[in-house]
């Protein structure tokens, strides 16, 4: 990797503050001073800024509470985006696995995994979602029935894959569903003529959200929490 490139991803700054840096005679490369961004740096090369040794991170994994209000994009032109609200480094190199609507709350996976963030998304790896769901209107008896069949989405081609509710309250639901289209729980009910005023993620796959962290609050995954998704 160029050096340039490395100190863009250990430092968190751009090509050109990375060139200002190498220039005030900053960085060695195995005791060395370098100034130039175009020297290749090997695996095992000791690159050190000031005396202090940089490495390269492995792939990141976060959990975040969404809260209601922000955007699952990079960039929004109206409302805050949900990276704003992680203080990492490189934060816009992260992306979502599996992403919320402006309204809907609960637990957001956020990576640079992409083989990773794709077991989670596809639905040919069958990830279980769960919501729960707060509805306008009671809960008909064949919902449940409907939904393990499979309903026919506004523009769709194809049924909607099986698909598992449970009943909490005559307004309250926790769905559980393997696939991620558009407004996917809210087209549901739409469909048996109901209509979503709430939506909060519970879990993915195995993993639930952390009760610790409040709306807008987000941690690192643990190994364990990782590997979840990785048999
Ligand atoms: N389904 C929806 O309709 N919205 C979401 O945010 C997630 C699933």
């Amino acid at each position: 990797m160029r050096l340039d490139k490395f100190l863009c991803e250990t430092l968190g700054v751009t090509r050109k503050q990375a060139a200002r840096v190498l220039k005030s005679e900053a960085i060695t490369v195995n005791g060395e001073v370098i100034k130039s961004g175009a020297v290749k740096v090997s695996d095992d090369a000791e690159v050190e800024f000031e005396g202090q040794r940089l490495m390269l991170s492995g792939p990141r994994y976060f959990m975040m509470h969404k809260p209601a209000g922000v955007v699952c994009s990079h960039e929004d032109a109206f409302n805050p985006t949900v990276f704003v609200l992680l203080e990492e480094v490189n934060a816009e190199k992260l992306h979502i696995a599996g992403r919320l609507d402006a309204d809907t709350t609960g637990l957001l996976l956020l990576t640079d995994d992409g083989q990773w963030s794709h077991r989670i998304t596809s639905p040919k790896h069958k990830c279980d979602k769960t919501y729960r769901v707060w509805l306008a209107d009671p809960l008909a008896d064949d919902v449940a029935a409907q939904f393990e069949q499979g309903v026919m989405l506004r523009g769709e081609k194809e049924e909607t894959l099986p698909a598992k509710l449970e009943k909490v309250d005559e307004c309250e639901v926790l769905l559980t569903i393997q696939e991620g289209k558009y407004h996917q729980v809210k087209r549901m009910f739409a469909a048996v003529g109901n209509r979503v005023e709430a939506l909060h993620r519970e879990s993915v796959g195995p993993l639930c959200l952390d009760d610790s962290l409040e709306p807008g609050e987000y941690r690192p995954l643990t190994a364990d929490e990782v590997a979840m998704f990785i048999k």
